[in-house]
């Protein structure tokens, strides 16, 4: 079993195991007294290791809630059903509530476990393989509030991070996609020759129908890339839990992706018809976006624009290419105008400035402070 740390200086403040053993979460339960699971109810439905995981719960005697994962009901109300769940549950003090699902799940339950009694200790057993490399580890929990995405929430650390790289099996190549952009996103912010491996890796996995089985036959490299990709996480929010500097590297593409993924909601609620966008699909365009400023930028101001790996080009053509051949999307089908109005509004702003990560390189992306107008000049 692997195991990464957490530090807040030379405490360890969390935990992240990776091990392909559903068995392992029972040891790992093993020092509470009390646990309550909310579990994503297509988890329950659909992923057979669902099966295994339930049976490690009653043998501990935990009762199970179901929640549904959807931006919709990514809500407060979903976080004071859990808190009433667990009210109507005896919780107490000594409660370990137990998230298993995506990242919609993991930020709800932590964001619940937080705030109920004042806060009960938790645990993530990621399924999906955004969570995994991302959501459940470094401690943001939270949920959507008048149409903004993560509007509420709070920083807290679970007391571990279970990850099961075989529980992906049964996760839709779109939603296993949707995790790939944020791996990727590690690696193009500390590199050491892991995304060109995350590249190739992707590519198998897109060619193929038989989906489930390459999965299996390289689960090994896919539990290496997603335990480095914990890694480059988990030493930046070691340095800076709280996103006070370097934390917001982290963001990489997100200002572009949250403003993505608010009109594609808003298009959402006027008809139902309207494509939906999954969190890393927006991450995946908001990255090609972040590196056109940031080609954009170095050619306003004079910086040399790198050759990307014998690619005679700036970087936002190498993203695009890989992004591609990954089967990510990269177009981004919103007007940059539409995207400006959001982001003028994005919480990270501060004094009408937006630290955009502009990437520079793979391995090398850097905090520039610009407004929004700035950013829409840049890339008119
Ligand atoms: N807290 C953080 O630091 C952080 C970081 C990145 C993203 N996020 C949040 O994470 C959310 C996206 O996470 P996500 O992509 O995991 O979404 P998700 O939780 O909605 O899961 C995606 C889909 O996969 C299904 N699913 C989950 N596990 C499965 C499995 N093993 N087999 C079959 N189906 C399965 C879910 O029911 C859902 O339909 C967003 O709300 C985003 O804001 C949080």
């Amino acid at each position: 079993m692997e195991q990464i740390n957490i530090y807040s200086g030379k405490d360890v403040i969390s935990k992240v195991l990776i091990d392909n053993d559903v068995e392992t979460l029972a040891s790992l339960l093993e020092p509470y007294r009390k646990v309550y699971a909310v579990m994503d109810s297509a988890v329950a439905a659909d992923c057979p290791a669902a099966l295994e995981i339930a049976a490690v719960l009653n043998s501990k005697g935990a009762p199970g809630m179901l929640v549904e994962a959807s931006e919709h009901e990514k809500t407060m109300e979903t976080v004071l059903k859990i808190c009433a769940w667990l009210m109507e549950q005896g919780a107490d003090r000594d409660a370990l509530v137990l998230a298993i699902g995506g990242g919609i799940t993991t930020d709800m339950t932590g964001f619940a476990a937080s705030i109920y009694k004042r806060g009960v200790r938790f645990a993530y057993m990621p399924t999906t393989l955004l969570a995994q490399v991302d959501a459940a580890v470094g401690g943001k929990t939270g949920v959507n509030f008048d149409n903004y995405k993560n509007m509420l929430g709070i920083i807290r650390q679970p007391k571990f991070t279970f990850i099961c790289p075989s529980v992906l099996e049964s996760l839709s190549s779109r939603d296993f996609l949707s995790g790939a952009a944020e791996m990727l996103k590690s690696f193009i912010i500390e590199d050491g020759g892991w995304y060109g491996r995350a590249v190739e890796w992707l590519k198998g996995y897109s060619s193929t129908d038989a989906k489930g089985t390459y999965l299996q036959e390289n689960v090994e490299e896919l539990s290496a890339l997603i335990g480095t990709a914990v890694s480059v996480k988990a030493g930046i929010v070691s340095r800076d839990q709280f996103e006070g500097g370097e934390r917001r590297k982290l963001n990489l593409g997100h200002t572009f992706a949250h403003a993505i993924e608010t009109l594609a909601q808003r298009k959402r609620m006027e008809s139902e018809d309207a494509p939906d966008i999954t969190h890393g699909e927006a991450v995946a365009m908001g990255m090609v976006l972040a590196a056109e400023l940031s080609d954009a930028y170095r050619r306003e101001s004079g910086e040399p624009i790198v050759q990307e790996n014998g690619f005679g080009w700036g970087l936002e053509q190498r993203l695009e290419a890989d992004f591609l051949s990954c089967g990510l999307p990269i177009g981004c089908p919103f007007r940059l105008s539409l995207m400006a109005e959001v982001m003028r509004k994005d919480k990270k702003a501060e004094a009408g400035k937006v630290h955009f990560i502009l990437p520079f390189a793979v391995g090398d992306v850097r905090m520039v402070d610009m407004t929004i107008d700035e950013v829409v000049d840049l890339m008119s």
